[in-house]
């Protein structure tokens, strides 16, 4: 059984994994988000993205299994004085409150299928009418990369998995393909990533 040790143990050191700045397919959707907005970080980890939201005036929860990422994320927002709710949970068992959200970012979050299809279902049924889902993740390309990414195949993305699992949403933006990295010194380099900005319907 998967648990959260191994990214306990990551963050248990000084520093940032993924660095204090938020990812930077996040920050090109400013122009989509509006203060008062609920947002939804999933798979935080040390709150770079959660606290990047908060100061864009959105209510946001961070959600990660690591409780010591958690404790950073919510330290991380002290020290930039913006208000962050923390919740120390599964994403693939997590009771995701019907129409909570009206922004779900999915930023890096490898999950084994099963896993990730039940954390989909939940990130589909807390997505609010017209909320948006933004991803960016790795693909099979990834493989051999050494800018960051997991090792099990199974748990890599590609634009075919997102339009599987997200199949309901409308499509505004799904790309697969190269980026540069400069993301703390876990992610560096050039990398293979699917991006997504997906809208539910109403
Ligand atoms: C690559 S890190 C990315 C962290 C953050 N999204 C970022 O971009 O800086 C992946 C994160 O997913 C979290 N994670 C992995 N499996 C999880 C699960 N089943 N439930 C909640 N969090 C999970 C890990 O604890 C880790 O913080």
């Amino acid at each position: 059984m998967s648990t959260s040790l191994a990214w306990d143990e990551r963050y248990q050191g000084g520093g940032f994994q993924f660095g204090e700045a938020p990812n930077r397919y996040l920050e090109s959707l400013r122009p989509w988000l509006r203060p008062g907005m609920r947002a939804l970080a999933l798979g935080d980890g040390e709150g770079r993205n959660g606290v990047w939201l908060a100061g864009q005036g959105l209510a946001t929860t961070s959600l990660d299994w690591s409780p010591v990422g958690s404790t950073k994320a919510a330290a991380l927002a002290v020290s930039r004085g913006v208000a962050l709710a923390t919740v120390t949970a599964d994403a693939a068992a997590w009771d995701y409150p019907e129409a909570g959200f009206d922004l779900v970012a999915w930023i890096y979050l490898h999950l084994p299928p099963a896993d990730r299809a039940a954390a989909a279902a939940g990130a589909l049924r807390a997505l609010a009418p017209g909320g948006l889902l933004a991803l960016e993740c790795f693909t099979p390309a990834q493989q051999g990369r050494r800018s960051g990414g997991p090792k099990m195949p199974e748990l890599l993305w590609s634009r075919a998995i997102v339009e599987e699992l997200f199949g309901g949403l409308e499509v505004l933006e799904l790309l697969e393909g190269t980026v540069a990295l400069d993301e703390g010194p876990r992610h560096q380099g050039h990398a293979e990533v699917v991006r997504a900005l997906l809208r539910k319907p109403g």
